[in-house]
């Protein structure tokens, strides 16, 4: 069944009912505050933390689901049939009945329309390009034939700050929690436009060691306020039953310890016909240490003060929303697609790269399955990462790029993720996934294809965060690259370590122990195991590496990488291949994983698409077998399993890749980000029927009308689909922070349309479905616009016949670098 439909003009998906099979989110902010924002108003907001600064309380996996949020109350004075009508506009947490509702999930922006007995609510919910708040314009239209008299109630329950804190340490937490609330009078006569503002400040711990605040602010006088959840709720109820709103009256409570929150009461008289604006702030607010206080106990406003100043009229909110509206759609000129599949045209040329930004900017820290605690930013997933944002904003990627390789340790390894605030890297993981140096060189060759700008790599950057082992961003992907040269194990392929892409994969683990962790119990340093999916990776990033250095006169060490590279391919060609397929591994027993001589697990995807990825096999056609032994074994109809057969049992020297039950995960789940890495391999073979249905097969927009089943939302890819082993085959999981995202937007855009950057031009290669007979591509690319028609009459699936540049012959598909700020046409004819 379909909850909604993608209105392509407005690049905006639509949910037209709110009880969505799961709660179908969008991200709002762009560089540092963050919101996330359920279809129903729920989720929360962060400045660029979301475990260390998070601004308003959210309780994951609670009853019901999706609890917390920016909550607005209606409650209607006249109809009086029961008191008065009380009620929900964005359905929860009341899960009012309406008579229409609609969300509409859009770049950087949602808003929710509804409407109950003649009241139309209309929310508006974004952050502003470059502050620091969300900002939520709430209209009310008076549609029916009567005055209306309504009480609007707005809530946010704020958090203490540090997430984790917040929900464990109670016995500090409930005697710490400090608010200050200014109310707003009415403007007199002759004061002009004098701004109006109510504000309650969120102030816990600034007395102390913070010297920032929260407010939460409306444009008008208020009749009421409350800032203490238990006088706002009740203690025995529910966000569906607050007492303040029941009862009309707000309490004016001033939170003393206990649980601080923020609701505002305002009364709004309505002819009919008429309409009425109002514009609600959360800001998060930042004082220099000398200016923290007006006086003693009263907080300096003035960081706020200006915040209102900006955003505190319905004409600066509309502004301000019509700057986001530009940003994006700037930003989206860069890459667009028009195509007669419009499922695979809207994914490729909007939402995957929007989600291409989103992961870029999270990580794998906040979302509905990640609960912005644990996990900050990775390594190898925001090296990734980067594949599918950088030609949106490259020189975001850039700064990235440098932060990321201050974790590398002076060996080459590199601590596995870093904290978004403090950018160190975080012990608690530490080191030791040994595929993660390799992905520092295919970031930073995604970026110097993307720009030209070889000056990066002249860089200084830390090693280990120490500005004393600075040294240039080169030596870093030297180091790098190294570390996969100089740790081998008696195959000559690659020592795994805690795990390489498949953190499942632990083969020096041994854990018998519950709950700990699979990772970081590395208690069997076997010094044996081996990856073949490392080798593979490092025959396709190797060659980059190589290039880079011949690219800057580095001659000898082109040579010396190259011949890394074919010792590691002849090493993979005598112990990686198994016959129809590739091996995974080796594990501490020097056994084989990922072999027919196995029980379980006897072919893996990673390998196979790795492998081929990197050419590895292609001559002798051990590349099209191992595909078709992919396509044979791990197909299904949702999208490629990650392995077969599940692991039955847990097996010790295998780790967490057995814990899960059959069909999740990494244990024969569809783990999407490594479809791609197949469709990639699929056209190197020139294989476009094939790559193109891999790449549907997990691209979300195909399975709209099967939403029952797969749940998550229709725009944004996840990162798991059960597998063909569990029980409920097809559902999907842990939506938005994957790798999939870059990878499917890799292969879509590079790939099967075939417009790739290069290290000297714009090459066009597509590989596509016969029966595809033509698709458009524009593409931003080192300062000139490549509008691209290609036309396939011929119905091929690979193989360009010729291309005009500006109405004139080309020799060769690799577009040049006109940088001439112009845009230039391109007619490919594939044939
Ligand atoms: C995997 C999870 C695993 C986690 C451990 C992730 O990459 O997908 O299954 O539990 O790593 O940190
Ligand atoms: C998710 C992790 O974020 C990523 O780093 C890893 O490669 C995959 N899971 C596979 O285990």
């Amino acid at each position: 069944m379909q909850y909604g439909y993608f209105d392509d003009d407005a690049r905006e998906y639509v949910i037209t009912r709110p009880d969505t099979p799961y709660p179908w989110i969008n991200y709002l902010g762009s560089e540092d505050f963050f919101g996330l924002f359920s279809n129903t108003s729920g989720g929360y907001c962060f400045y660029r933390d979301a475990r260390m600064l998070r601004l308003t309380r959210y309780r994951y996996n609670n009853v019901p689901a999706d609890a917390g949020g920016r909550y607005f109350y209606l409650r209607d004075v006249n109809d009086s049939s029961h008191g008065a009508d009380v009620w929900s506009p964005s359905w929860m947490p009341m899960k009012s009945k309406l008579d229409r509702y609609e969300c509409r999930h859009g770049m950087g922006y949602s808003r929710i329309f509804s409407s109950r007995n003649g009241l139309a609510f209309s929310q508006v919910s974004f952050v502003p390009l470059r502050d620091t708040c969300e900002i939520h314009k709430i209209t009310l239209t008076n549609e029916s034939n009567i005055d209306k008299n309504i009480d609007m109630f707005s809530f946010v329950e704020f958090c203490l700050w540090n997430a984790n804190d917040d929900m464990t340490n109670f016995q500090r937490n409930f005697s710490i929690g400090e608010v200050e609330v200014v109310t707003a009078e009415e403007p007199q006569s002759g004061e002009g436009s004098r701004q109006v503002r109510s504000c309650i400040y969120h102030k816990t711990e600034y007395r102390e060691r913070r010297n920032h605040y929260a407010v939460w602010a409306v444009n008008v006088p208020i009749t009421g306020f409350d800032t203490d959840r238990q006088s706002f709720l009740g203690l025995y109820n529910g966000f569906d039953h607050p007492d303040v709103v029941f009862k009309g009256k707000s309490n004016n409570s001033i939170a003393s310890g206990w649980a601080p929150v923020g609701s505002h009461h305002i009364k709004v008289r309505l002819s009919p016909g008429e309409a009425k604006t109002f514009v609600f702030v959360l800001g998060y607010c930042e004082n220099p240490q000398d200016q923290k206080w007006e006086k003693q106990g009263v907080i300096s406003k003035k960081p706020a003060n200006d915040l209102l100043e900006k955003y505190g009229s319905p004409e600066a909110a509309n502004k301000a929303l019509g700057a986001l509206n530009d940003y994006w759609e700037n930003l989206l000129k860069r890459f667009t697609v028009e195509a007669e599949d419009k499922k695979m045209a809207r994914m490729a040329g909007v939402w995957n790269q929007y989600q291409c930004m989103v992961t870029f900017n999270m990580s794998r820290s906040a979302s509905y399955f990640e609960s912005g605690i644990g996990r900050g930013m990775g390594f190898r997933d925001s090296n990734q990462d980067l594949l599918g944002f950088v030609h949106l904003v490259p020189q975001r990627a850039r700064a990235r790029i440098l932060d990321i390789a201050a974790t590398q340790f002076p060996d080459g390894s590199a601590y596995h993720q870093y904290q978004p605030l403090t950018k160190r890297g975080n012990n608690e993981i530490g080191s030791g996934f040994n595929d993660d140096p390799l992905w520092l060189i295919c970031g930073v060759a995604a970026y110097i294809k993307e720009t030209g700008d070889y000056s990066i790599l002249d860089e200084k950057v830390p090693f280990d965060n120490d500005e004393k082992l600075a040294d240039t961003l080169f030596i870093h992907l030297k180091r790098s690259f190294d570390f996969t040269v100089n740790n081998k194990g008696p195959h000559g392929l690659p020592l795994i370590g805690r795990a390489d892409w498949n953190d499942c994969l632990n083969l020096n683990c041994f854990s018998s122990t519950p709950g700990e962790s699979f990772q970081t119990t590395a208690n069997f340093e076997s010094g044996v195991a081996e990856s073949v999916l490392i080798a593979a990776i490092f025959a396709y990033v190797g060659p980059d590496y190589a290039e880079i250095c011949r690219r800057t006169n580095r001659a000898d060490e082109a040579e010396y990488a190259e011949k890394q590279i074919a010792v590691m391919i002849e090493t993979v060609n005598q112990h990686g291949w198994d016959g129809s397929w590739f091996v995974r591994a080796y594990d501490a027993y020097g056994k084989k994983i990922g072999s027919r001589e196995c029980e379980d697990g006897k072919i893996f995807i990673e390998s196979n698409g790795f492998a081929v990825m990197a050419g590895i096999g292609i001559e002798d056609g051990r590349a099209a077998r191992a595909l078709d032994s992919v396509k044979e074994h791990l197909d299904s109809k949702y999208g490629i399993v990650l392995l077969q057969p599940a692991y039955k049992d847990y097996h010790l020297e295998l780790g967490e890749v057995s814990s899960y039950p059959p069909g999740y995960k990494e244990n024969a789940g569809i783990f999407c980000h490594n479809n791609p890495w197949v469709t990639i391999a699929e056209t190197r073979l020139g294989r476009g029927s094939r790559a193109f249905e891999t790449y549907a097969k997990i691209c979300p927009s195909y399975r709209e009308d099967d939403s029952d089943l797969r749940r998550m939302e229709p725009y944004v890819y996840a990162q798991m689909v059960a597998g063909k082993d569990a029980p409920r085959h097809g559902e999907a999981k842990n939506s938005w922070l994957t790798g999939t995202a870059a990878w499917t937007f890799v292969s879509i855009s590079q790939f099967i349309l075939g417009v790739r950057p290069m290290f000297d031009g714009l090459l066009v290669d597509p590989c596509i479905p016969s029966d595809m007979k033509w698709f458009n591509v524009t593409r931003h690319f080192r300062g000139a616009d490549y509008r691209i028609a290609v036309d396939n009459n011929a119905g091929v699936e690979k193989g360009v016949k010729s291309i005009t540049v500006d109405g004139k012959l080309h020799d060769g598909n690799v577009l040049p670098v006109f940088g001439d700020g112009k845009t230039h046409h391109i007619i490919v004819t594939m044939g």
